[in-house]
């Protein structure tokens, strides 16, 4: 996750990249190399623009020895599948994108997604992490990262199921520049002391 100063995880455009920079997205892009799947919330589907996730020339052989499979597989969470079905990951991803959802969807947005996704559905009211996280296991993957938004990753944090967290912070509030001038740890908490950014 990554959120500036004032603990905002999107910007005025209500997407992360606005939040962002270069020295995140190597490190984004770092984390996800590692992954046999992304899993997201159906929010965070509907904000950000996900491409299509298609094997990365420089590290297919890394990803192969590692056992990953060659491209990442998306997995989107919801229950009212609404979903915006004409985005190219759908049609264009290596692996057909997996949505799971639950019983209580409605039946006809459940065939409409399987027009464009492999459908999983949990019993109950809504997706259970640790079901989730078992269907996908059983398909062979086995290297998770849940890519937000926060509600979703809540849902794996409350089931003890987040085993590794990475959070960046980014140095801005409301728009505005800082300099990180001091950090400091104790007791596993970072103390960080940031100054506005000198613009004369
Ligand atoms: N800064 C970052 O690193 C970062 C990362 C990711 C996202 N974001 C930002 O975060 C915002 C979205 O976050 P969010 O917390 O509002 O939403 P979210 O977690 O992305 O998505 C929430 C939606 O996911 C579905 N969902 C979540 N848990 C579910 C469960 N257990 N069972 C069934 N469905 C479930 C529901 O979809 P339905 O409504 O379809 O039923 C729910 O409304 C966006 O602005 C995005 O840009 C920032």
């Amino acid at each position: 996750m990554l959120m500036d100063l004032e603990g905002s995880i999107a910007g005025q455009d209500g997407r992360s990249g606005s939040l962002s920079g270069p020295a995140d997205r190597r490190v984004f892009s770092a984390i996800r190399s590692h992954a046999d799947a992304v899993i997201i919330g159906a929010s965070t589907m509907r904000a950000e623009r996900y491409r299509p996730m298609v094997p990365r020339p420089e590290l297919v052989e890394s990803r192969a020895a590692a056992g990953l499979q060659p491209a990442v597989q998306l997995v989107i969470v919801s229950v009212s599948l609404d979903l915006p079905w004409d985005e190219a990951v759908f049609a264009e991803s290596t692996f057909r994108p997996i949505v799971a959802t639950c019983e209580a969807a409605d039946p006809a947005n459940v065939e409409t997604a399987r027009e464009h996704a492999e459908v999983l559905i949990c019993p109950g009211e809504s997706v259970d992490p640790a079901w989730l996280l078992a269907q996908l296991t059983a398909r062979g993957l086995r290297r998770f990262i849940c890519e937000g938004g926060r509600n979703l990753l809540n849902a794996f944090a409350e089931a003890g199921l987040v085993d590794e967290w990475d959070l960046t912070l980014g140095p801005s509030a409301a728009g505005v520049g800082f300099d990180l001038v001091d950090t400091t740890d104790d007791e596993g908490f970072h103390f960080l002391r940031y100054v506005k950014k000198d613009n004369t």
